[in-house]
C-alpha cells in the first residue's frame, strides 16, 4: 500500500500539497513547504498550550483520556500500585522492564547510597525565612545541587547520567524532609539507609527523640502508592519544561529544579494545596450549591476537577479514593472526605461539568490523604515532586537518546509593529500625553 499523504489545497494559490502521515502524525515541517509567493517563510501551525501538538515520540506512558486508561511501559497503573513499591516503579520508568528479586535489590541498595546531601546543604536551607514554602525551598535546593556534583555536565556519558539519576531520586526525599523540618524549627534528621524509601522519608520527616521513628505500614504503603500514582504522567507541564531545559544540555539538576517550578503551579502540582484551601472555604456541605454557582459563574475553578488529557474519571483518582479509606482506619476519618465526595457528586450531577467532561484528577482526594497523614497543605506539592523526579528523569533519558533531539525552539506568529523611525528620548511623548493629545 503507498504510504498514506494528507492532501492540503491551499485556498489563496490553488496549489496542492501532500504531507505523509505516520503515527496518525503529520510532521508540523511539512508545512513549511506551504507559501502563497516563494519569497515567504512557509506555513506554521499555531497551537497555544500545544493542545494538539506531539512534541516528542515516547515509549515511557501511555493515557486514553476518553476511557480513562494510564499504563507506565504498558502495565496498567491499578496493578502497579496494587503490586509494587516506589522504587520498583522508578526502575520500571528508568529501565523499560520491571525488575527482577535481585536487579530491585541491588538498585535499592544504590539508592540507598546515595540518600545523604552535602552538610552545606543545611546552612544553605537554614537561610530561608522560617514560613518559607518548602516548594520553593525544594525547587532551590535542587537546582543548588547542580554546584555540588560539576560532573552532571557529562550529560553524553550514560553512566554518568545513571549516577545523578540515582542521586536526585534518592536525595529528593532528604531535601523535601530539610524542607518540612525547617518550617517547624526542627534539627534535619539524616537518612536511615536500612529502612525502605517511602519508611525513611518518614523517618526524616517526623523522628524526634527515639532512635528510630516507627512508621505505620498502612501509612508507609499508602504514601507508597501515592507515589506510584505522581511518578508518570508523559508530557504534562513539569515534564514537558524537564525535556526544554534538558534540550539546551543543562544539567539534570537545574533542570529537575525548572521542572518543579512549573509543578508548583497551582493549574499543575499545586492544584492539591488549592483543593484543601477550597474545601475549607466551602466550609460545609449546605455551601456546596452556592460554590459551583460561582465555578459556573466563572469567578472560581473547581480545583482537583478537570484535565486536558483526561474527559473521563482520572484512574489516579479512582485509587486515592480507596487508598483514603485505609488511611482514615489508622487516621481517623477527615470530615473533609465527605465533603469533597459531596461536592463531586453534586458536580457530576451538573451540566456545566457533564458537558465540559470535568472529572476528579488526581489531586481532589490526595489533598485530604496527605492532611490526614499530619501534612500541612504547603507540604503536598513537594510530596507529587518527589516520585515525579523518576518520571522527570526517564523523560530525560530518552531524551538524551532520542537521535531526533535539538534544542527546543517554538515559533511565534508575530503581530507587533512594522520597522518604525527611532525617536530620540526628549521627542517621546509618555503615556499620559499621548492619551492627552
Ligand atoms: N473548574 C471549572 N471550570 C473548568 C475547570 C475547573 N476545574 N477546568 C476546566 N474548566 C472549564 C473551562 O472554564 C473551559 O470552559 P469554557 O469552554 O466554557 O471556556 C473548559 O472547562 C475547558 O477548560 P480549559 O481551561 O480550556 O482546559 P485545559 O485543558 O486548558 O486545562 C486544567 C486543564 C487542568 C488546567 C483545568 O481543567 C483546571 O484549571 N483545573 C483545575 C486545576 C487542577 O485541578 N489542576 C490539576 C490537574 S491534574 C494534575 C497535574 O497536572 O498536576
Amino acid at each position: 500500500m503507498d504510504e498514506p499523504t494528507l492532501k492540503i489545497t491551499d485556498s489563496r494559490t490553488s496549489k496542492d500539497y501532500e504531507a505523509p502521515i505516520q503515527n496518525a502524525t503529520i510532521r508540523a515541517m511539512d508545512l513549511r513547504q506551504i507559501k502563497e509567493d516563494s519569497n515567504e517563510f512557509g506555513m506554521l501551525s499555531y497551537d497555544p498550550g500545544y493542545t494538539n501538538t506531539a512534541s516528542c515520540t515516547s515509549r515511557i506512558t501511555y493515557i486514553d483520556g476518553e476511557k480513562g486508561i494510564l499504563r507506565y511501559h504498558g502495565f496498567p497503573i491499578e496493578s502497579l500500585a496494587e503490586n509494587c513499591m516506589y522504587t520498583e516503579v522508578a526502575y520500571l520508568l528508568l529501565h523499560g522492564e520491571l525488575p527482577t528479586t535481585s536487579e530491585l535489590r541491588n538498585w535499592n541498595e544504590e539508592i540507598n547510597h546515595h540518600t545523604m546531601v552535602h552538610e552545606n546543604i543545611k546552612k544553605f536551607v537554614d537561610g530561608f525565612l522560617y514560613d518559607a514554602h518548602p516548594m520553593g525551598i525544594l525547587v532551590s535546593s535542587v537546582a543548588a545541587l547542580s554546584t555540588f556534583y560539576p560532573d552532571a555536565k557529562r550529560i553524553e556519558s550514560r553512566s554518568n547520567r545513571r549516577l545523578q539519576q540515582l542521586r536526585l531520586i534518592s536525595k529528593i526525599p532528604t531535601l523535601a524532609a530539610y524542607a518540612f523540618r525547617h518550617s517547624l524549627g526542627l534539627p534535619y534528621a539524616y537518612p536511615d539507609n536500612d529502612l525502605t524509601y517511602t519508611e525513611n522519608f518518614m523517618n526524616m520527616l517526623w523522628k524526634r527523640t527515639e532512635l528510630r521513628y516507627k512508621s505505620s505500614p498502612v501509612l508507609a504503603k499508602a504514601l507508597d502508592v501515592l507515589f506510584i500514582l505522581h511518578a508518570d504522567h508523559e508530557q504534562n507541564c513539569s515534564t514537558s519544561t524537564m525535556r526544554t531545559v534538558s534540550s539546551a544540555n543543562s544539567d539534570p539538576y537545574v533542570a529537575t529544579a525548572a521542572a518543579s517550578g512549573a509543578l508548583y503551579g497551582p493549574l499543575h502540582g499545586g492544584a492539591n494545596e488549592a483543593v484543601l484551601q477550597m474545601l475549607d472555604e466551602i466550609g460545609s456541605a449546605k455551601n456546596i450549591p452556592e460554590f459551583i454557582n460561582r465555578v459556573k459563574a466563572g469567578e472560581v475553578r473547581l480545583m482537583g476537577f478537570g484535565h486536558r488529557v483526561y474527559k473521563s474519571y482520572d484512574p489516579r483518582a479512582r485509587i486515592i479514593r480507596q487508598v483514603a479509606d485505609e488511611v482514615f482506619e489508622v487516621t481517623g476519618r477527615s470530615p473533609k472526605i465527605d465533603l469533597a465526595k459531596e461536592l463531586e457528586r453534586i458536580a457530576l450531577e451538573d451540566d456545566y461539568f457533564v458537558k465540559r467532561k470535568l472529572y476528579p484528577n488526581v489531586d481532589f482526594y490526595s489533598g485530604i490523604i496527605y492532611e490526614a497523614m499530619g501534612f500541612r497543605p504547603e507540604m503536598f506539592t513537594v510530596l507529587f515532586a518527589i516520585p515525579r523526579t523518576s518520571g522527570w528523569l526517564a523523560h530525560w533519558e530518552e531524551l538524551m537518546l532520542d537521535p531526533e533531539r535539538r534544542i527546543a525552539r517554538p515559533r511565534q506568529v508575530y503581530l507587533g509593529p512594522e520597522e518604525r523611525e527611532f525617536v530620540p528620548i526628549d521627542k517621546r511623548l509618555g503615556e499620559a500625553q499621548k492619551a492627552h493629545n
